[in-house]
């Protein structure tokens, strides 16, 4: 606004003195003041435009140091921006990479349960199949005891069915009482075989006797209390049932060797073939159950060892099958 009026002021001071002298009416010392004035006023004009010059430059220096500070202010957000989501990137990446293992662990686990699933229907259709044939060569008298699990598989028991059709052994000798005692019964009775199961826990083996009698299989089978006492073999001692238990037994073409459990020490079931081995016929098979396991993997390979005279062969079968056969099979 006051440039305005400078500016008005001035013109006017110009106009006036450009009149005068196109008039020739002026007193000739007026040029003189009037050129004074017009100097006079063009130094306040270039004062007052220079002041506004100044005042326009400080405002325009004011704003630009606003806008440096704004600027500055905005860079540093930016730089604080880029630092908080660089550092916010690394945790989701942190996370990401952290849920990527937990969901590749997770496919792996239920591909393992799955590969894991496949297993056990194959296990369990194979036991089914095992489980029809033996059914359909027993009439039973009472419902059948459960196998699987602690008792025998089915997949064993076809397998020394098989044998005792096949070889028709007078005496059967089971180390280990339980299911197994009911299911050998039934097809020791339409052989006229008997069956001598040998037992260690005196609960188990009044369990085996009241199933015995439940199927009317008393005069087929007969359930020993054969407490564990220890055996030496040279430096190796074992726990093993109770010799006593073997009297009167002979003839035996069937050894199930079940029992006793591995929890009774190591290689528990060793001395079976060297003490019942003189009470076989020149026809027999032991059966070792279990034989997947490390501690009947150890005793089947002393067996084969030791006992050059009877067989090894291994059997497809859930829980491991060694059959060691003496004579022909
Ligand atoms: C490997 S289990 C097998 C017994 C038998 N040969 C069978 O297949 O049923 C060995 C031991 O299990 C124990 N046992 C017997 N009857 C049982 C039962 N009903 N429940 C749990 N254990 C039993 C006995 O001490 C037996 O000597």
């Amino acid at each position: 606004m006051p440039n305005r009026t400078v500016r008005v002021a001035a013109g006017v001071v110009i106009a006036a003195t450009a009149l005068s002298y196109s008039a020739g009416d002026l007193d000739p010392r007026l040029p003189m003041a009037l050129s004074a004035g017009v100097a006079a006023g063009t130094g306040c004009l270039v004062f007052a435009v220079g002041r506004s010059l100044r005042r326009a430059l400080r405002r325009g220096e004011a704003r630009d140091g606003r806008m440096r500070g704004e600027l500055n202010r905005l860079g540093r957000r930016i730089g604080s921006l880029e630092n908080t989501g660089g550092v916010r990137h690394a945790e989701c990446l942190r996370v990401l990479t952290r849920t990527g293992r937990l969901v590749e662990g997770g496919f792996e686990r239920v591909g393992g349960q799955y590969r894991a699933l496949e297993r056990e229907i194959g296990r369990s259709y194979a036991q089914f199949e095992a489980f029809t044939d033996l059914r359909s060569l027993i009439t039973p008298r009472a419902p059948l005891p459960a196998l699987r699990g602690w008792a025998a598989s089915p997949d064993v028991l076809r397998v020394m069915t098989g044998w005792i059709l096949r070889t028709r052994p007078k005496t059967i000798v089971e180390c280990g009482s339980g299911s197994s005692s009911v299911w050998l019964g039934y097809v020791a009775e339409r052989t006229g075989a008997k069956v001598v199961a040998l037992e260690h826990e005196p609960r188990y083996a009044e369990a085996s006797r009241d199933l015995v009698r439940a199927h009317g299989l008393s005069d087929v089978v007969e359930i020993r209390d054969a407490p564990l006492l220890p055996w030496w073999e040279g430096m190796e001692t074992y726990l093993w049932y109770d010799r006593e238990a073997l009297t009167g037994i002979e003839d035996v073409g069937l050894v199930f060797v079940d029992g006793p459990p591995g929890t009774t020490g190591p290689a528990a079931r060793y001395p079976a073939l060297p003490l019942l081995l003189p009470r076989c016929s020149e026809q027999v098979a032991f059966f070792l159950d279990d034989a997947a396991r490390e501690d009947d993997k150890a005793v089947s390979d002393r067996w084969a060892s030791r006992f050059p005279e009877v067989a090894r062969t291994t059997h497809p079968a859930e829980k491991g099958l060694d059959v060691f056969v003496r004579g022909d099979a």
